[in-house]
């Protein structure tokens, strides 16, 4: 079969080798691959940014989907023929369980033809969906739902999303679908517009206005229930005036920087919720799957590749060209 090797970290270290076909130990379901995303994580542990000391080679990215094809003899929840999506973190079943290793970090992820993974590192593919769009969802759209879950969103609801990247674009589609009000910021007013055909109700060019902050605030309304944080340092002051009082920040990653010096009053004042998510659970996961078929969600998917462009496709998302996700087709 053919696989995606990261042999060593940097540009140079992904290449597309071959190997037998895997079969299942107790526990383990082996996946046709179909399709598999590239999430900004897979770029940062590919260059050796995300873990230094990860232990090489290494299978790269935790999301993708495909059909069961073999299982291990004890494995009750899947059979052959099933349509799977993998899962992040591998034995996080609810929030009560401390978060475990991950697909495609400490353990072999789904840039294969044969993925062997174990019963508790999938769920089923939501129904509405074809295996490139579900490939689409382990991580970024878990992660937009957990931040909307955190901050309670409903009708009405002001939301700021930043970028149009994965996670932003899933913000956008679950926030609409849940009957929120959407400021969306980005470096280009062509996205923008694509974003404003998604349902998006405020537009702003971070690039032109630094400051947009403020002009959050005024498009929310009284300012905004929740903001999902991908800059960290360099945008928190501007996330903490975008909102109302009482209102949330999900800090997700940091583009901007990981040390910053905040007014700190400001957050007393406002009454902000600072909350820190890290992907979500696979019970979530599966309430994220029953709300995307329930609401015929589509993920938004800019980009597709051949398996072979598989190795510049990751290096290339941090080019940031994208909106929404990037796809590597393993069936075409
Ligand atoms: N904590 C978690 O569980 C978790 C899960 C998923 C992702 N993340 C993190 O969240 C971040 C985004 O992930 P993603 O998958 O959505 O990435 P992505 O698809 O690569 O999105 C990147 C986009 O972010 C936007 N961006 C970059 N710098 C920005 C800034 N200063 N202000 C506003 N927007 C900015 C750009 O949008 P425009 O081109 O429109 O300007 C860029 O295209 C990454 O840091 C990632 O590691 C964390």
């Amino acid at each position: 079969m053919k696989l995606v090797e990261l042999a060593s970290f940097g540009d140079q270290g992904l290449s597309l080798i071959e190997r037998g076909q895997p079969s299942p130990c107790l526990g383990e379901v082996v996946v046709k691959i179909k399709a598999a995303s590239v999430n900004y994580r897979d770029f940062m542990i590919a260059q050796g940014f995300y873990n230094p000391n990860l232990s090489l080679p290494l299978i790269p990215l935790s999301d993708g989907a495909g059909e069961v094809v073999e299982v291990g003899n004890d494995v009750k929840s899947f059979e052959p023929g099933d349509k799977v999506c993998s899962v992040l973190f591998q034995n996080w079943h609810d929030y009560s369980q401390p978060r475990s290793i991950s697909t495609g970090c400490e353990a072999a992820g789904v840039l294969t033809e044969y993925a062997v993974l174990p019963e508790s590192a999938l769920v089923k593919m939501p129904s509405n969906l074809n295996f490139a769009e579900a490939s689409t969802l382990p991580c970024a759209a878990l992660t937009a739902w957990a931040c909307l879950q955190a901050a309670d969103i409903h009708k009405g609801d002001a939301v700021v999303l930043m970028g149009t990247g994965g996670v932003s674009i899933f913000g956008l589609q679950f926030a609409k679908a849940l009957g929120a009000n959407v400021v969306i910021t980005s470096s280009s007013d062509e996205k923008l517009k694509r974003a404003e055909s998604l349902g998006a109700d405020g537009l702003i060019n971070y690039k032109e206005n630094p400051d947009w902050g403020k002009q959050a605030f005024a498009l929310s309304g009284d300012g905004a229930k929740l903001i999902i944080e991908i800059g960290g340092a360099g945008t928190l002051m501007q996330s903490i005036d975008s909102l109302g009082t009482d209102g949330h920040i999900c800090l997700i990653g940091a583009l901007q920087g990981i040390n910053s010096e905040i007014n700190l009053l400001q957050i007393v004042f406002k009454n902000i919720h600072l909350h820190g998510i890290t992907v979500a659970p696979r019970e979530t996961q599966k309430q994220m799957n029953e709300f995307i078929v329930q609401h015929d969600i589509h993920p938004v998917i800019d980009q597709e590749f051949d398996f072979e462009e598989g190795p510049g496709a990751i290096l290339g998302i941090a080019a940031g060209n994208h909106f929404g996700k990037i796809v590597i087709n393993l069936d075409r």
